[in-house]
């Protein structure tokens, strides 16, 4: 395994990559990485010869007030975690790599960002989308591979490679959760053992909405309120969002007749957390 710090660097090692015919498989990540992430680049390597992962906590993506100074980072347990998995780059950039003075281009798509966190981190999928255009740009993958617990994230990528004519597969995988259901992330640490309970209420409240949906419930009101009540209900917890969107268009909908993900978005101490289930799909809780 190698890591690679600089952008030519990265793209002369995708370039003797492709020349000799191999295919590039591509994990973008934040680091910090936990079971989500190492599932992704397990299934990364089915997909290609050769399996590059960045870590890179992109500041364009956070907003003023969010956590990129505290966010958490270990670079030397990254490392010993992409080797385990068989990782072949490890693709670590700077600031000053990604974003060089005088740097001023990037990638705004319009429809799908206009919901959920769209709304609730203004500039955030700007952030996203222009860092894995500049990532898919760097690491030149035939298949890059993305979590499902970031949904809407998803939906953004696939699109802005559709809308730009990138040329390479977005393969998206289901949440992997911790064994109580709680969806992993790099953010559960900054959970208290007494927020933990409160933590479940976003799993918990999904269960509910798909066993409502198994019932017959179509009307997303009554749906939206049943969990809503259910989560609010918890200590130390506050509703950032709980949504019923189109997988597609990510817009509200009133009743459930075409495929619908519910999203959530809830604080619970200091840890914003997000968790989604498309109806009808099942539910690893
Ligand atoms: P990060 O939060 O580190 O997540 C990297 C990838 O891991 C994303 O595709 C995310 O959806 C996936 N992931 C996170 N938790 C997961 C879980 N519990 N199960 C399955 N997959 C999970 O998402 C980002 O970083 C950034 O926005 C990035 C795409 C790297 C751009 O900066």
């Amino acid at each position: 395994m190698i890591v690679i710090e600089k952008a030519k660097e990265m793209q002369r090692f995708a370039d003797a990559q492709r020349q000799k015919g191999l295919r590039i498989a591509f994990v973008p990540t934040m680091g910090f990485l936990h079971r989500g992430h190492l599932r992704l680049m397990e299934e990364g390597k089915k997909h290609g010869d050769c399996l590059v992962t960045s870590i890179y906590v992109n500041p364009t993506q956070f907003g003023p007030k969010e956590d990129l100074a505290k966010y958490p980072r270990d670079f030397d347990m990254d490392y010993k975690l992409c080797q385990g998995v068989g990782v072949d780059v490890i693709y670590f950039p700077s600031n000053e790599e990604m974003y060089p003075q005088h740097y001023q281009t990037y990638v705004d798509l319009e429809g799908v960002t206009q919901n959920l966190c769209g709304l609730s981190r203004p500039g955030h999928f700007r952030g996203v989308a222009t860092v894995c255009a500049k990532l898919f740009n760097l690491v030149k993958p035939h298949a890059a591979v993305f979590g499902k617990k970031d949904f809407q994230q998803l939906v953004v990528i696939k699109r802005m490679v559709a809308d730009l004519n990138m040329d390479l597969e977005i393969i998206g995988l289901d949440t992997v959760r911790e064994a109580d259901g709680l969806a992993m992330s790099s953010r559960n640490t900054y959970l208290k053992p007494e927020e933990r309970q409160s933590a479940l209420s976003l799993s918990r409240g999904l269960k509910m909405a798909q066993g409502m949906y198994a019932q017959g419930e179509r009307d997303a009101a009554v749906i939206l309120d049943a969990v809503s009540r259910f989560i609010a209900g918890h200590p130390h917890a506050t509703i950032d969002y709980v949504k019923i969107c189109d997988t597609t268009t990510m817009k509200d909908v009133a009743r459930l007749d075409r495929e619908s993900v519910m999203a959530l978005a809830v604080r619970v101490g200091a840890a914003r957390l997000i968790d989604n289930s498309v109806f009808g799909e099942p539910l690893n809780v």
